[in-house]
């Protein structure tokens, strides 16, 4: 039912841990499924130049969480932001129609890292104004 992609990813997946200063941090969950997702970035000039992430969920869920974090690595804010659930899938070759809100989380842990991390900066930004 899954590619030799997802297999993989799942079975070695990269960048997996937490990153202590993270400089942000995004979670999500699935209520349906109840599985949640972890992402931590670290960013240097507008890049993010670090990422892990802790999920607790199926394989996909692994296997997605890996492979957003291999593209969004390197890339700048903007860039990672426009990854979608799509993109995901897409680089894994595809997951099976029922797995494809695995995905939804990946990308959703992913934003909602760098939403934080702007919401810091902002605030960082404030208080010293
Ligand atoms: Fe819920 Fe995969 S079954 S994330």
């Amino acid at each position: 039912m899954y590619t030799d992609k997802v297999m993989e990813h799942f079975r070695n997946p990269r960048n997996m841990g937490e990153i202590s200063d993270a400089d942000g941090i995004g979670t999500v969950g699935n209520p349906v499924c109840g599985d949640m997702m972890t992402i931590y970035i670290k960013v240097k000039d507008n890049n993010i130049t670090d990422i892990k992430f802790k999920t607790f969920g199926c394989g996909a869920a692994i296997a997605t969480s890996s492979m957003v974090t291999e593209l969004a690595k390197g890339k700048t804010l903007e860039e990672a932001l426009k990854i979608t659930r799509g993109d995901v899938a897409d680089a894994l070759e595809g997951l099976p129609p029922i797995k494809m809100h695995c995905s939804n989380l990946a990308a959703d842990a992913l934003h909602a890292a760098i939403e934080d991390y702007n919401k810091k900066r902002k605030a960082e930004k404030e208080v010293k104004t």
